[in-house]
């Protein structure tokens, strides 16, 4: 089906009009898919056995599991009593197959430069990069943290730190140095993978700096290795800080792959909860590269011929899962591009898509947004037509932006796939099967076959069709987290206490008469800003830290591209006058405690909060506030309306 022209240009009729809207697979995709229909009745009957039979089939074992699941809920054991190495099954299986030549990564630099990277390239990278963690004294079971641009070296080293059992734990490069410290210092890394700097935006983005305020104050870590990206002039200290072309470069290739237990730590990756303090989710070994292997293939309905790219970040969790692990142990040739979308102009990715022939696009509804704001012309004065699968991903996409990406990208022929998970759920948990699924755009459609998952009410029990609650998974999944990393009892309470046996994703959900999953945002102190999660909390403590504020509240407001944006109301201590200049500082200062991702766009400063009578801050209220009012990008002085709103309802609201 392709797109009719729409309604009378009123976009909320155009919405209305969207939803309704359904899209079935075309017939020639479907003979050729991946996925059948079949897949979720064979799952439903025994979903244990289903996933047992993947990981038997497409895991390579160093010794076969005995047991499937050990599910001592809420902690989760797959593959029980097997051992396999993952960069054995990403890499040396793939070159033993006779791939050696295949192209894993065609890797492009913001500035234009460019480097193709085979699956033999990658083994012998991977070897000299493990071997000279090894010289440094890594073992297995250390931790290793990554706080890289987004350049070879980093799949390199995550790979690396996985051909030895070492857990990485991969820092987003927009990070602030406290960010951190702090994520290495919860997990005791010994080592530290970084670079110089990278590219974005036409600018150095320099990282070392950070890094070197960082490990003032981590302890654990011993040595430091440090590519040299932007060649850019950094201080190196001696005996802690390596080059990577020095002590990479001399090591041999050959570094036999440590076969580890299936339950054996792959990583951390830090995510942002409800309080302060950022949960590091852990993630194991062969649930993991079952989970997301199986779900890349079928999702993307990967063929050996594709070029997949993935537009997003490795330092989430989108590009742990579909752009390292997931699409390396399938042995697809892949795009890796450094920079930013609109970098040096918004025809960037699609010169990429058209260059490299790329077949299927992965990236966040974000993106597409930005995409659209700036018109049609860019992705039509480029051949698109190789496109055959499009993936949306990190948050809820508005239909308008789906049939945008449908209709200009995707050439109204590509099925799209509205992926739904979280760093927690590790793989794709709700989703269309291109060829399969009749999509609606907007919904994340259908669970994957094997998960459980429903829309329940306050008391747990499941909404019926039509009707709206939150969303639960009613099984556990090979690829889900197996705690938080140090905190068992903060694992219990965040997923599994609110509604007993059942996973709690946090997440906001309605299904439709027909049982379409749409995904209505955050129910929780989180917020979504540009397909990234950030607590309220975090953003609130960052801003009480600085020495002008006494009080803040932060809330997540509408934005027409990032899906949310931040809305900070700041309270000054008694001496401190608000000003713009107070007000940008004060934005700055976030940005540099947590990392400008997390930078507030707009900030208040008002005299008082709206707080419940037990002293919790009304965000409702705020949001509200926050959202009914033009405030452009900085508003410094509270409006007498905004002040008395507040103060009529402070101290009188029940929770
Ligand atoms: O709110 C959901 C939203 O992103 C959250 C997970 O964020 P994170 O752990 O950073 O992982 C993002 C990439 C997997 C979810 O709780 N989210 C993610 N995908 C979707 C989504 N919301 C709606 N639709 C989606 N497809």
């Amino acid at each position: 089906m392709t797109t009719e022209s729409r309604g009378d240009g009123n976009p909320a009729i155009e919405n209305l009009m969207a939803e309704k809207r359904v899209f079935p697979p075309d017939p020639a995709f479907s003979r050729q898919a991946n996925a059948q229909a079949s897949l979720y009745d064979e799952a439903e009957r025994d979903y244990v056995e289903f996933w047992a039979r993947q990981a038997r089939e497409r895991l390579t074992w160093t010794k076969p599991f005995e047991t499937a699941l050990e599910w001592d809920l809420p902690f989760a054991k797959w593959f029980v009593g097997g051992e396999l190495n993952v960069a054995y099954n990403c890499l040396d299986r793939h070159v033993e197959a006779g791939l050696g030549d295949k192209v894993a990564y065609h890797w492009i630099g913001e500035p234009g430069d460019t480097r193709t990277l085979t699956y033999a390239d990658l083994l012998r990278e991977v070897g000299k990069a493990a071997n000279a963690l090894r010289e440094l004294g890594v073992e297995k079971g250390d931790r290793v943290a990554i706080y890289m641009p987004m350049i070879p070296e980093l799949p390199i080293a995550m790979l690396a730190c996985a051909r030895i059992g070492a857990p990485h734990t991969v820092v987003f490069g927009g990070f602030s140095a406290e960010a951190l410290a702090g994520r290495i210092n919860d997990c005791g890394a010994k080592v530290l993978i970084t670079a110089d700097g990278g590219f974005r935006r036409g600018k150095e983005v320099g990282l070392k700096h950070h890094a070197d305020e960082a490990l003032a104050a981590t302890p654990s870590i011993k040595a430091a290795i440090v590519v040299n990206r932007t060649g850019h002039d950094i201080h190196m200290v001696p005996g802690r800080d390596h080059w990577w072309h020095d002590i990479v470069e001399r090591q041999s290739p050959d570094c036999a792959p440590v076969p580890v237990d299936s339950e054996h730590m792959l990583y951390l990756l830090y995510t942002s909860g409800t309080t302060a303090k950022p949960k590091g989710i852990l993630h194991t070994t062969a649930g993991y590269l079952l989970g997301t292997s199986y779900s890349h293939e079928m999702i993307f309905d990967l063929k050996p011929d594709d070029v997949y790219w993935c537009a997003a970040d490795i330092g989430w969790v989108t590009g742990h899962s579909y752009i390292v692990y997931g699409p390396l142990a399938n042995a697809a040739t892949g795009v890796m591009y450094e920079g930013a979308p609109d970098t040096p102009t918004w025809e960037r990715w699609w010169e990429i898509v058209e260059q490299y022939r790329v077949t299927i696009l992965y990236m966040a509804p974000t993106a597409i947004r930005a995409f659209m704001k700036q018109g049609t012309h860019h992705p039509a004065a480029h051949d698109l037509t190789t496109l055959r699968v499009l993936g949306s991903v990190g948050e809820p996409i508005n239909p308008e932006a789906w049939l945008w990406y449908h209709e200009h990208v995707g050439g109204g022929r590509a099925p799209i796939v509205d992926t739904w998970w979280q760093t927690e759920t590790g793989q794709i948990l709700l989703t269309p099967l291109p060829g399969v699924t009749v999509t609606k755009p907007g919904s994340a459609t259908f669970p994957f076959p094997g998960i459980g998952a429903d829309v329940v009410d306050a008391n747990g029990d499941t909404v019926p069709f039509g009707g709206g609650g939150y969303l639960v998974l009613t099984r556990p999944w090979p690829a889900m987290l197996r705690g938080i990393y140090g905190d068992p009892e903060r694992y219990r309470e965040t997923y599994w206490k609110r509604f007993p046996g059942k996973y709690f994703a946090g997440d906001g959900a309605k299904r439709d008469e027909e049982g379409y999953f749409w995904l209505l945002g955050r129910v929780d102190d989180v917020m979504n800003v540009a397909g990234h999660r950030i607590s309220t909390t975090e953003v609130e403590s960052a801003l009480v830290d600085h020495k002008s504020v006494a009080e803040a509240a932060v809330v997540g407001t509408k934005d027409d591209v990032t899906g949310q944006s931040i809305f900070a109301f700041v309270i000054l201590k008694a001496d401190q006058t608000p000003s713009d200049a107070l007000a940008v500082q004060l934005r700055e200062h976030v940005a540099y405690v947590i990392g400008p991702i997390a930078r507030p766009k707009q900030l208040m400063f008002v005299p008082d909060l709206p707080k419940t009578r037990s002293g919790k801050i009304m965000r409702r209220l705020l949001r509200d506030i926050a959202e009914g009012r033009a405030l452009g990008d900085t508003t410094t002085l509270a409006d007498a309306g905004v002040v008395d709103i507040i103060r009529e309802h402070s101290g009188r609201a029940e929770e």
